[in-house]
């Protein structure tokens, strides 16, 4: 059993208690279940079982939007852990997002609104984004991309993204996202991982008023990566604010590469693309486990689409006329299913917003709703609780009549996020769609449909089409009602992670060998007696800071790189904002003093990581505590970040007066 199992993990330890009594019930309205998808209980009921008992049936009737060049001939075959869906099926992605709207006479209809953090706007009809894909497509096939090879972005949040990935999934090479927060260090080993040839990038990026230079820190990283051939760079920001140095005969501007005129096979290829088999990988998403090294998530084709097309349509309950706004980044698995792929394959008009929620102020977001006339919100609960504490006077400065609909992702809700959010943005009329899943899902696998099912606070509702999931104890016995457990999936199903990049043998052992034949996703859950789903947070090494995944193996590796380091505990504690806060333990190297080294750590982590998973708290430390065969005790390391007494068994650790030591450190 993985280290670190056999405790739950209480993110939030006020908001768990609530969260344990809360039992109210947040109906949708008549209004809302009039025009809705799916109308009543019983006939989610209904389809859910249908699902699962034919699943033939359910995704032969659901998936008639998608463009298969070639029909299945069977929904699936499975042995574990190798799963495949829609046997035998031929498709290019991204003639389901695009195409296929050319035709059905959506032509016009935005595709892209974007805005930018500095105010600039821009709009691109389905039309034109078809265009800008095909362009970049015949540019990338010039260059040399082929089917199967890899392709790194690392992009910011600008519409050229999406047509990158687009792009790629049209010529079939397979797409990594590296987030923009990333350190030039991280972005090299996730490219050396899946030995990407192209690199496409940009000048920089803006946020909260100032300028992440992407390119430079490009630069630095592809001092050492071989496999990459070309690096595309769009210019975003411009010289005077953000300088970049061109490496002659590597790097071209993006618009000159789109400028050039291609040749006609790249031409005839962008314009016609061939269609991939079912399996063929789609992109590779780097996520955090529990070891050092990322893990390359890797999704395929067509049942990743059909999960996210699916999900998309009936979580959010997605209409003509709707504009949407997924406020993730494109850099993590959210912006990948519900900025891009899942919206654009139902046709819906996606808001795309490139800076933070608090620039210039914490109006920013209820502004940019007002002004675009936002339907549907989907965002995080980190978020929500920032925008509690900095007051319900800047949502009041808009008008957000015209929001129909709320979700959240990433994290455990707490009650008092979801009324805020509720009253405050949803005006008390929107539904609000907590959705549960995962970078290895692909797609929302707990969520209430909005017209549908009843919501309760803090829960993340039922099982989604196609999903057979339970919580269950160690040996894999179902719990009872309310009984804590760890969450798994029985069965499988279409948007299902197919491997880890280069390492099956690591995708066995994380998520199928940990219980006997189901896939374990690393969460503590209950389910109540309404069947309804209460996730705790992460059971495993993995911790999840304001809504980004960390691993704690990837910041101790990280610190213990530092020469000042000897060894170093990573944990998290609950914190009121950002839900778990990250605690770092170090002890230090003969002839290195704590003096000063706080500031240098963090910064080494900077360099190391990216900023975002910059520890909240760092404290300096004789030793640590060890059981005695030499395992750090992170049990209670945790309890002593959170401020508790040091509880449960302590009868293994080595040597008690380095708890009693460590209680009375300072930070
Ligand atoms: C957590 C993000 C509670 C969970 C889509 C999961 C959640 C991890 C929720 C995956 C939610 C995600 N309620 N916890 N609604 N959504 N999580 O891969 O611990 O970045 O395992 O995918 O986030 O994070 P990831």
């Amino acid at each position: 059993m993985p280290e670190g199992l056999d405790f739950v993990e209480v993110p939030m330890s006020d908001s768990i208690e609530s969260r344990l009594k809360e039992d109210r019930r947040f109906p949708p309205s008549a209004e809302f279940c009039r025009h809705a998808r799916i109308q009543s209980h019983a006939a989610y009921t209904s389809l859910h079982q249908l699902s699962l008992e034919d699943p033939e049936t359910f995704w032969r009737e659901h998936t008639t939007d998608l463009v298969f060049r070639t029909p299945w001939k069977k929904i699936s075959e499975w042995n574990l852990p190798k799963a495949k869906f829609f046997v035998g099926a031929t498709l290019n992605v991204s003639e389901s997002c695009l195409d296929r709207h050319l035709q059905t006479g959506e032509a016009t209809r935005a595709a892209i609104v974007w805005e930018g953090e500095p105010g600039d706007t821009r709009t691109l009809t389905y039309l034109e984004l078809h265009r800008e894909v095909v362009r970049l497509t015949a540019a990338l096939a010039d260059l040399g991309v082929k089917q199967g090879d890899r392709v790194a972005i690392y992009m910011g949040m600008v519409p050229e993204t999406a047509v990158a990935m687009l792009a790629c999934a049209r010529l079939g090479a397979t797409h990594s996202v590296i987030f923009g927060g990333f350190s030039s260090d991280a972005l090299r080993e996730r490219i050396n991982d899946c030995g990407a040839k192209v690199l496409l990038t940009q000048d920089g990026a803006w946020r909260r008023g100032s300028v992440v230079p992407l390119k430079k820190m490009a630069d630095e990283a592809l001092a050492k990566t071989p496999s990459i051939e070309k690096v595309l760079v769009l210019r975003r920001i411009g010289h005077d604010r953000c300088p970049v140095t061109m490496k002659e005969g590597r790097d071209l501007w993006w618009e000159d590469a789109l400028e050039r005129k291609p040749s006609d096979a790249s031409m005839k290829l962008a314009k016609h693309p061939e269609a991939f088999d079912a399996e063929h990988p789609l992109f590779i998403l780097y996520t955090s486990g529990s070891t050092g090294k990322p893990k390359g998530v890797m999704h395929t084709t067509a049942g990743y689409l059909a999960g996210v097309h699916v999900s998309t349509k009936y979580v959010f309950d997605l209409r003509a006329g709707d504009v949407y706004w997924c406020t993730a980044d494109v850099g993590w698995v959210t912006g990948h299913s519900y900025l891009v792929y899942g919206p654009l394959s139902c046709g819906a008009t996606v808001m795309l917003y490139e800076g933070a929620p608090n620039f210039p102020d914490w109006s920013r977001f209820w502004q940019l709703v007002e002004k675009h006339g936002v339907t549907i919100l989907y965002t995080a609960p980190t978020a929500i609780r920032a925008f509690i504490r900095a007051g319900d006077e800047w949502p009041a400065k808009h008008d957000l009549s015209s929001l129909r609909l709320l979700g959240s992702v990433g994290e455990p809700i707490n009650p008092e996020a979801w009324t805020w959010y509720h009253r405050v943005i949803g005006g008390g009329r929107c539904p609000i769609v907590d959705t549960w899943w995962q970078t290895e899902t692909g797609s929302i696998m707990l969520t209430t449909l909005p017209g549908a099912c009843y919501s309760k606070p803090g829960s993340t509702g039922l099982p989604f089409f196609g999903v057979d999931i339970a919580v269950v104890k160690d040996r894999g016995e179902e719990c009872k009602a309310n009984e804590g457990g760890k969450l798994v999936i029985r069965q499988p199903w279409p948007s299902m992670a197919r491997t880890l990049w280069n390492d099956d043998q690591r995708y066995l052992d994380t998520y199928w060998n940990v219980i006997p034949n189901v896939y374990f996703t690393g969460d503590g859950a209950r389910r109540d007696e309404d069947g309804y789903f209460w996730v705790v947070g992460r059971i495993d090494d993995v911790l999840n800071v304001a809504g980004h995944r960390i691993g704690t193996a990837e910041i101790e590796s990280a610190l213990v790189s530092h020469p000042a380091v000897a060894e170093a505990a990573a944990v998290g504690r609950p914190d009121d904002l950002k839900g778990q806060a990250l605690v770092v333990f170090v002890t230090l190297k003969q002839g290195h003093e704590a003096k000063d080294l706080k500031s240098k750590l963090v910064e080494h982590i900077d360099k190391e990581i990216g900023k975002f998973a910059r520890p909240d708290a760092v404290r300096f430390t004789d030793s640590l505590p060890k059981t005695r065969s030499g395992k750090i005790m992170r049990r209670l390391l945790k309890e002593i970040a959170a401020g508790n007494e040091a509880k449960g068994d302590t009868s293994t650790l080595e040597d008690l007066s380095v708890l009693a030591k460590l209680r009375t450190d300072e930070e």
